[in-house]
């Protein structure tokens, strides 16, 4: 069994995934030894409540922050065709105000997630891109759940097989603090008007079984970390614009590790690796 940074999650919570008949016999069902409890199929009316539920469980996190996904952004571009997965507890295990937040169905006993990572397969062999990742730890602040969004990445990581990973996040995104424990971070775009926010990043790396562990807080690994040549503010377009014109001009930039707090602003240590 993996250490993590909180072992009561891995006790006290069951893990879920959503996935297709045919999708399932790609999933590595006990990753880092982890039973699954809950197998949800897409394709099928009994699974009605909990999509509701996790399209809920995005609101109540990523609704805040004003990207809150429709259901048929589920369905096409993660049920069908990768897997969502993540921890949950039975319905009765609820407390009367968060069973109203979730507006769970009077009668509904089956499982409540709390946290759920999506990843999509791309067409590059053993290469995923991740999608979304939603924790409830600060929404229900009494439940412990510290580290969740950390742990839940790492462990769907390992259970989607992934070799080699691709994300797109924003620079003034919490969840950096989550990615770049998984080491350091190779940079495919700085800012990029593809995304309908310009100010994203893009970034890749290989994904190995020390990465999985040190994200999950496994104290026995520390992970290698080259020393940041330049740090870019949060909110500096410029700066963005201008480390993406190097890198299209062949120029290679590694963000190093988590973003850090300097007087009012926030700033991502960056290291020139080519
Ligand atoms: C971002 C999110 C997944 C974090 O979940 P979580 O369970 O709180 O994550 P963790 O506890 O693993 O946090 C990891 C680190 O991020 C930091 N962090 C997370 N949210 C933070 C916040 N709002 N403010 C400051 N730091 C934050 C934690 O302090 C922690 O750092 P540490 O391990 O160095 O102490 C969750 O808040 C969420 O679902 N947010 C909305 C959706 C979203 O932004 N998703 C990510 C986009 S892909």
């Amino acid at each position: 069994m993996i250490k993590t940074f909180n072992d009561g999650i891995l006790r006290d919570y069951g893990t879920f995934v959503v996935a297709t008949p045919r999708n399932l016999p790609h999933l590595n069902d006990s990753p880092f030894g982890l039973p699954l409890n809950w197998h949800i199929d897409p394709l099928s009316m009994a699974s009605e409540e909990f999509l509701n539920l996790l399209q809920r469980l995005d609101a109540l996190t990523f609704g805040p922050e004003g990207m809150p996904m429709d259901k048929w952004v589920f369905y096409d571009c993660a049920e069908l065709p990768g897997f969502i997965y993540g921890f949950a507890m039975p319905a009765s295990e609820l407390t009367a105000h968060e069973r109203e937040l979730f507006g769970a169905s009077p009668g509904y006993d089956g499982p409540v997630p709390i946290s759920m990572y999506i990843a999509i397969p791309m067409y590059e062999e053993g290469t995923w891109f991740g999608h979304n990742l939603a924790s409830l730890n600060r929404t229900f602040p009494d439940r412990g759940l510290h580290h969740l969004g950390s742990i839940t990445k790492a462990i769907a990581m390992k259970a989607f097989k992934v070799e080699r990973f691709v994300g797109a996040t924003q620079w003034e995104s919490k969840a950096l603090y989550i990615h770049t424990k998984f080491g350091p971070l190779d940079l495919e775009t700085t800012y990029t008007p593809a995304h309908s926010i310009e100010e994203t990043l893009t970034y890749a790396h290989r994904v190995t079984e020390d990465c999985l562990r040190a994200a999950a807080g496994d104290p026995d690994v520390t992970l290698a970390r080259p020393t940041p040549d330049l740090f870019l503010d949060a909110h500096d377009v410029e700066g963005m614009r201008a480390l993406q014109d190097e890198i299209q001009s062949g120029a290679r930039f590694v963000l190093c590790g988590a973003p850090a707090i300097e007087g009012a602003s926030v700033v991502h240590p960056i290291h020139r690796a080519g």
